[in-house]
């Protein structure tokens, strides 16, 4: 029996510490749905909720994509972590203590650094900077930076703020002294490397440090604002690795996460301080990009967690520019956006700047309250444009904006948000709808219906091409409901359910169904999970057991009649007879299973038994 089959303690203790509704429900709105929880799949480009979460098995299931597994499955695909990180992460949640590890030697095989050691080198690393930031003398400096720009005590504990000390291998050291691998703080770009060649130094000097975290709230990169006004530029940000990718990731979002899922609304500002300022004065739902245009990549991230998103800019020319990009980034986008401007109430520069004076928290609030739509801002800026200009110049400012706009997506938008638009660029352009209709060419995606699932996702193996033998299902019926395994006639019956599959995710259920039976307990879907760490194993078992419970509605009389009709095609199929004989050499039943399980391949799925996973 391989390592993987055995259960594992801190395994089922962490297990038992996780309430995956909760889990999920942190990172994607989950709406009750019966016994069940829906909500938005995180896997796959979804637009309405096709991921459901089932408490009483402690399962996530996407019908569309197929993704699927338990909490352990969810967090390493949702944060890309390694089985053990996920671990390790569920384990800190969960207040569980896990058995210390021997230490594993640094893979020096790997030319890169892997994501994990990444993470770590990040943790260490902001560790050190806070550090600094309370060391008597090399803190000061930053010390007095925050005092100066009143960010409170409290934010500067939530945030992590740190300091990084003013010579070229403060964290060098440190690294050194402790006997740590240099290589992944590089990678973390902490380090750079020296032009000689030999040696690193650090890259961070003389400033206040604000790390970044994922939406796990893992360190996983540095925004350091300069300390010295001489000093340049203004931020240095880590570069892109492994696990940081500047585009999809907005800074506070695990401290706003909350918020955001109970307000249903996301404010996100331009810079770190002002997504500070404003947790600090109650709004606890802002986040910042990080120096970059927004993408659809935050969008997506928002869009899981709210109906709303706020963007706020400061109001001069960039502020102007970016909300009009903005347009174009979150026009196909089933989210409500709303371009709020600074300048439209105040001269304060930033919202920090502004809420950092007398009262500055109620005309924030207004800035807020006095958000526009985003189309109502384009088509504001566009009558604006076209007021003076000509009938040429307005016919053709008009064709090209409805131009930009199906190539956005237009076709795609609900009937009503298209009409909205017809209307107002009717009203613009001083002509009736039909006219601005007649305009917007026919075909192309036009009658889809816009909340039609749009999955352009590739069909995982092993989930959507589920083997359909009976065997399979028996599998499947197995899964549903561990004490049917009993009813299987050993050794024979056992056997065909154990394999040879196809499909490799396919024969580790299998594998897990007759390694948990061996252990004396019942292999349904649960306690086949709890054993097999791989994602594709996970998928594959949640795909089967989630096929077989709408086959039977979640009926026990339903499945076992099933089970019953599948166990006996299984044997008639594989040309037993009931009871199984006990004489069938080894040899002969596998090969006449290879054979009749190609035949069946040939003959093509029963619909008729059960329906296609989708
Ligand atoms: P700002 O220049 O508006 O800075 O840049 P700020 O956030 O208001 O900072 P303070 O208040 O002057 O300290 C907004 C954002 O643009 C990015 C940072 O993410 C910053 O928060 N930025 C700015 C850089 O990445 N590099 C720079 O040199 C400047
Ligand atoms: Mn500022």
């Amino acid at each position: 029996m391989p390592e993987l089959w055995q259960s594992n303690d801190d395994r089922d203790r962490v297990r038992a510490a996780t309430d995956i509704v909760r889990l999920v429900g942190e990172h994607v709105a989950l709406k009750p749905k019966g016994r069940e929880y829906a909500g938005l799949c995180p896997f796959h480009d979804d637009h309405r909720p096709s991921m459901n979460v089932v408490p009483s098995k402690q399962i996530f299931h996407c019908f569309v994509c197929g993704a699927g597994g338990d909490a352990f499955s969810f967090v390493q695909r949702y944060f890309k972590m390694e089985f053990r990180e996920a671990l390790e992460f569920l384990a800190e949640r969960g207040g569980v203590k896990l058995t210390p590890r021997r230490a594993q030697p640094p893979s020096t095989d790997s030319p890169r650094s892997s994501r994990a050691e990444i993470v770590q080198a990040s943790a260490f690393a902001a560790e050190f900077f806070r550090a600094i930031l309370r060391h008597p003398e090399h803190g000061q400096a930053a010390r007095d930076v925050i005092a100066r720009r009143a960010i409170s005590p409290e934010m500067v504990q939530q945030f992590g703020l740190g300091a990084a000390p003013a010579r070229w291998d403060g964290l060098l050291l440190t690294v050194q002294n402790k006997s740590l691998d240099t290589r992944p703080f590089t990678d973390a770009g902490l380090f750079k490397r020296r032009d000689s060649g030999d040696g690193v130094y650090d890259s961070f000097r003389n400033r206040l440090m604000f790390p970044i975290q994922d939406a796990a709230g893992r360190v996983i990169a540095f925004g350091a604002r300069k300390i010295d006004e001489a000093d340049e530029p203004k931020y240095l940000n880590s570069s892109e690795h492994a696990a940081f990718n500047k585009s999809a990731t907005l800074y506070a979002l695990p401290q706003a996460q909350r918020t955001i899922q109970s307000s249903r609304v996301a404010i996100i500002t331009e810079g770190y301080t002002d997504a500070i300022a404003c947790h600090q004065a109650g709004f606890t739902n802002a986040v910042a990009t990080l120096g970059t245009a927004l993408t659809r990549e935050h969008a997506t991230v928002l869009r899981r967690l709210c109906d709303t998103v706020v963007l706020l800019f400061d109001g001069d020319m960039a502020g102007q520019k970016a909300a009009e990009r903005a347009v174009e980034v979150f026009f196909a986008e089933t989210l409500d956006v709303k371009i709020a401007l600074m300048s439209s109430r105040t001269d304060a520069k930033d919202p920090d700047e502004l809420l950092k004076r007398e009262g500055g928290a109620d005309v924030f609030r207004e800035v807020i309250d006095g958000a526009i739509d985003l189309l109502d801002f384009r088509f504001r800026k566009l009558r604006e444009r076209t007021r003076s200009a000509g009938p040429a110049a307005l016919t053709r400012a008009i064709t090209d904006e409805i131009k930009r706009l199906v190539e956005l997506g237009l076709a795609d938008q609900t009937p009503i948000r298209r009409k909205l638009i017809v209307r107002q660029l009717a009203t613009i352009a001083g002509v009736d709808e039909a006219t601005i209709l007649a305009e917007i060419p026919a075909g192309r995606g036009g009658r889809r219906p816009a909340f039609e699932p749009r999955p352009n996702v590739e069909p995982k193996p092993g989930a959507t091409s589920v083997d359909r033998s009976a065997a399979a299902h028996v599998l499947a019926c197995v899964l549903a409901e561990g004490g049917l395994w009993h009813a299987l006639s050993e050794p024979e019956q056992r056997k065909l359910v154990e394999g040879p599959w196809s499909s490799s995710a396919l024969a580790e259920v299998a594998q897990a169904v007759s390694g948990v039976a061996a252990q004396g307990r019942d292999p349904g879907l649960s306690a086949v999970l709890s054993i097999g760490e791989s994602t594709e194993f996970q998928q594959a078992a949640v795909a089967l057991s989630q096929a077989i419970e709408q086959q039977s509605e979640s009926d026990p009389d339903r499945l076992k009649t099933y089970f019953e009709q599948c166990r006996k095609r299984m044997a008639i199929e594989t040309g037993q007879s009931e009871p199984a004989p006990n004489a069938t050499g080894k040899e002969d039943a596998m090969s006449k299973l290879a054979r009749l399980q190609q035949q069946h391949r040939e003959l093509g799925p029963d619909r008729r038994v059960m329906p296609r996973p989708k």
